[in-house]
């Protein structure tokens, strides 16, 4: 009686971790294509899931004038030596600067460009380009992607205006943080 009792309860053991079995293993399998919801670091597999924030106070002061300041990690570093080639010519606005403070910022976005970003989305920006090189971050077709179901009737709401406007969408973009959850699309 006895016997029986510990061969079922060892087979009821062994049972459960056959069972388990995927899960151990699969669960810290990549998901650098899924949809991943949870946080659970900020780095995974060498990549880190947040872009990291435009902390240069330079970058902020001359940059974010006039719009939000945009992470470096959002364009390939080519899209930005063609923007900072164009300053005077800035979407129809003149964003010239000092020679240097024009070199502090290049030297600044061109060492966390796209290319050095460790961000999941500037390596999926980098793929979706295919070698191309817009001034616009809203031309990538990753970002179009992204936004598809946004209507043109939202973007025209005066609290939004433009693709260029990040900020007025994403609650937490400041900290390079494009989460789906802190997404709050103004009235
Ligand atoms: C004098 C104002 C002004 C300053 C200063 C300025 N910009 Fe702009 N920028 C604009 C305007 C206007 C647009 C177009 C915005 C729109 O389409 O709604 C723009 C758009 C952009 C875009 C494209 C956004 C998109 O649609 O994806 C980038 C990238 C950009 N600016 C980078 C910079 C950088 C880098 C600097 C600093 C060297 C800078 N800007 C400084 C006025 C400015
Ligand atoms: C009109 C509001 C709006 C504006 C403006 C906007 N976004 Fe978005 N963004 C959204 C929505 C809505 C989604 C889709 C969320 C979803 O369904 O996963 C999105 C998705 C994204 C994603 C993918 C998020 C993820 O977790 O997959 C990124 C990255 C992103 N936006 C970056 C930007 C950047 C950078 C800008 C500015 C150049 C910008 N967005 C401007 C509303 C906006």
């Amino acid at each position: 009686m006895k016997k029986s009792l510990s061969k079922t309860l060892l087979l009821a053991l062994s049972l459960s971790l056959i069972l388990l079995l995927p899960f151990i293993a699969f669960s810290d399998s990549d998901d650098d294509e899924g949809e991943d919801h949870e946080w659970h670091s900020n780095l995974r597999h060498g990549y880190s899931k947040h872009l990291s924030p435009a902390v240069d106070p330079l970058y902020q002061q001359e940059c974010g004038a006039c719009h939000f300041a945009y992470q470096a990690g959002l364009l390939p570093k080519a899209s930005w030596e063609k923007i900072m080639d164009g300053l005077d010519q800035h979407f129809e606005e003149d964003a010239s600067l000092s020679s240097e403070h024009a070199s502090a910022i290049q030297e600044y976005l061109y060492a966390n460009s796209a290319e050095n970003s460790s961000a999941r989305f500037s390596k999926r920006i980098l793929r979706s380009l295919e070698g191309a090189t817009p001034l616009r971050i809203s031309d990538i077709p990753f970002f179009k992607h992204e936004h598809r179901e946004v209507g043109t009737r939202v973007l025209a709401r005066k609290s939004i205006r433009s693709w260029a406007n990040c900020s007025a969408c994403h609650t937490t973009a400041k900290r390079g943080i494009y989460d789906e959850k802190y997404i709050q699309i103004p009235r």
